[in-house]
């Protein structure tokens, strides 16, 4: 396939003939170079758990060495990568939780949300009367921490959720212990010898997912947000256009903010400013990328220079002084690319070390110093730009961010009849949904996958739902689509249904919102999860939906799957690995449902993905008839 068929962003278009033009190989090559790939990876029936393996189920060889069929092979592959997945966002709020057992009034990291911080103290049960904030947030950052691995109890963010929610998770065992051991059990369990059964593994990936969306996610958004501010209503630009020809371009891509605060505020410091001016440069620009990208762009309206797809991309346009990474969604071949320019590609995580890269470690006990070493080196690489090699596409988007919760909160007070209700409620959501001005929300988030056209499939289905009054958010890359794509405008409410045109008018939204990165999906749970307390119902009887339309990581594996157990219906553009057995495939795509009120549905093409969604959150408005 062409490759720029595998794309439809226009300036990855100008950039794919750039870096042939440059001799730079891109993952759209390496796609291509993988004409067809493994038959048994795909189906998830390739087991390499111990050393007699691999193993490869066939009808001639129907089971591994140990007696494994592929039905546990596949539960195990699966269980695996809920963990994997499970780790990744909770090791991130681990991070998140430490960084916030060293805030200080004089310190690199203050608090700078007091009243959620207070929010949270007292559903911790932590002292609040007449204690310093700072003693607060230390205790709550303790408590926090022992999420992880406390040896006693369930974890305490699920009292949040809907009563008749937190009984099914009961009923059915998947109530998350601690963060760390349901990782370990895991994995203990996927060991040669240990648990030969799919039902038993499916049901373990659940609790563990859990762990992940209602705990790990839960502490990254909450302390993020008393961190560093929660994010509000803010205007930007998005897509590689955002570069500038005149300025030092950094780029900050990965996950975490405790760096990318910290890369923020040493880009505004005056010597470093200044030493730019030096170079010859205009000034700094940061522009982000991936889930730093949404993280700043929420709160300080950073702009957005791309997703996933586009890390290479934006290190071809040549006028990229940095790219500085953490953790998470970085390609290795970052190195090779930046290698053929003057980028200076900087690993600052000791859990993420990239061969070929500047290492320059970040640690929270310096953050400001690590930030500001950090931008510097970006700043004085301005002179080795070579003017000839670069070509900063033209095309960027405006965008309006920063809808955390608590900001569409904040909108629907536009709307609160203040007579009757009280402000901060969520009851004009509620009223839109019960009375079909809305029929539906649905959260489109997730990565971008090479399988398909990067970004076609996020578009396709997001327009299509808010045609048809569907509300949609969105985190993750899903949300630098959105944005790319100019669906976070005011203008793209006229590619809105009449009823959704409407609520966007009088609540003054674009028709989809922008709610973070992709732990913020917690965000989502806590507006799904509030909405159904206020009309006394299940998260499984709202018009609401999930879905992953270019998903990748395992991380997305544990974001679907605790979205499903949160009773949340999930569809997928991509197939997980798990077609290898047509057991997990009737427990994901069908037994779910009576389990836990929703299931995964997976269609690659998004027209007809889209199509489906709408039935089926039509379908679930009559739980609405029956309130009547
Ligand atoms: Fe083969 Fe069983 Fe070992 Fe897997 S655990 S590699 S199926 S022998
Ligand atoms: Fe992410």
């Amino acid at each position: 396939m062409d490759k720029k068929m595998m794309t439809i962003d226009l300036n990855s278009h100008v950039l794919l003939d750039k870096a042939e033009k440059d001799g730079v190989e891109t993952m759209y090559d390496r796609k291509q170079g993988f004409k067809s790939q493994c038959g048994f990876g795909l189906q998830g029936n390739c087991c390499r758990i111990c050393g007699m393996g691999p193993c490869r189920i066939t009808p001639k060889t129907p089971r591994g060495i140990c007696g494994a069929d592929e039905h546990v092979i596949v539960g195990r592959n699966f269980a695996r990568m809920v963990a994997g997945g499970t780790a990744a966002h909770s090791d991130h709020a681990r991070d998140i939780a430490h960084t916030m057992a060293l805030s200080s009034r004089d310190g690199n990291y203050k608090i700078r949300d007091e009243e959620k911080l207070i929010i949270l103290a007292k559903e911790w049960d932590v002292e609040t009367e007449g204690r310093d904030i700072y003693d607060i947030a230390h205790e709550v950052a303790d408590v926090a921490l022992m999420e992880f691995g406390k040896p006693h109890g369930v974890a305490r963010f699920l009292k949040n959720a809907p009563e008749p929610r937190q009984k099914i998770w009961k009923d059915l065992g998947i109530e998350p212990r601690a963060i760390d051991r349901e990782i370990a059990t895991i994995m203990h369990s996927t060991h040669i010898g240990c648990t030969g059964d799919i039902d038993s593994l499916i049901h373990m990936s659940l609790r563990t997912a859990l762990a992940d969306g209602w705990v790990g996610s839960m502490i990254g958004t909450r302390f993020s947000d008393i961190l560093f501010g929660t994010p509000t209503v803010r205007e930007t630009e998005a897509n590689l256009g955002v570069l500038e020809d005149n300025k030092v371009n950094i780029i900050l891509h990965g996950h975490e903010p405790s760096l990318s605060e910290m890369i923020v505020l040493a880009s505004e410091d005056p010597e470093l400013v200044a030493l730019a001016k030096e170079m010859g440069a205009d000034g700094i620009n940061l522009a982000g990328m991936c889930c730093t990208g949404n993280e700043v762009t929420m709160r300080h309206g950073v702009k957005t220079a791309g997703d996933f797809h586009q890390q290479e991309l934006a290190i071809v346009t040549g006028a990229v002084e940095a790219m500085i990474v953490d953790v998470q969604c970085i390609f290795p071949a970052l190195a090779k690319v930046a290698d053929c320019y003057h980028t200076k590609f900087i690993t600052t995580s000791p859990k993420a070390k990239i061969a070929g890269s500047t290492y320059m470690e970040f640690s929270e006990e310096t953050a400001y110093a690590d930030g500001y070493k950090i931008v510097k080196e970006a700043v004085l690489n301005f002179k080795n730009r070579d003017k000839e090699k670069v070509l900063i596409p033209e095309l960027k988007s405006k965008a309006t961010v920063g809808y955390s919760a608590d900001a569409i909160l904040g909108q629907l007070d536009r709307v609160v009849n203040s007579h009757i209700d009280p402000a901060g409620t969520l009851k004009p959501l509620a009223d839109c949904l019960k009375s079909g001005v809305l029929r539906g929300a649905v959260g489109v988030v997730g990565c971008n996958n090479a399988k398909g056209v990067s970004n076609l499939a996020h578009v396709t289905i997001m327009k299509e739902l808010i045609k048809n009054d569907i509300l949609v958010v969105t985190t993750g890359c899903g949300a630098s689509a959105a944005a790319k794509f100019g669906l976070m405008t005011k203008e793209a409410r006229k590619l809105a249904g009449k009823g959704l045109a409407t609520v966007c008018d009088l609540v003054d939204i674009p028709p989809v919102l922008h709610l973070g990165s992709c732990v913020d999906c917690s965000r989502i749970l806590d507006v799904v999860g509030g909405t159904a307390k206020l009309l006394d119902m299940d998260m499984s009887d709202l018009p609401v939906a999930g879905v992953a339309p270019e998903w990748m990581s395992e991380k997305a594996v544990a974001i679907g799957s605790y979205v499903v157990a949160s009773g949340i219906d999930t569809y997928l553009g991509v197939m997980p690995p798990v077609t290898g057995s047509s057991r997990a495939v009737e427990i994901l795509c069908g037994e779910l449902q009576d389990m836990v009120g929703a299931k995964f549905t997976v269609n690659e093409n998004p027209q007809e993905l889209a199509q489906i969604i709408i039935q089926d959150i039509e379908k679930k408005r009559v739980h609405f008839e029956n309130l009547v």
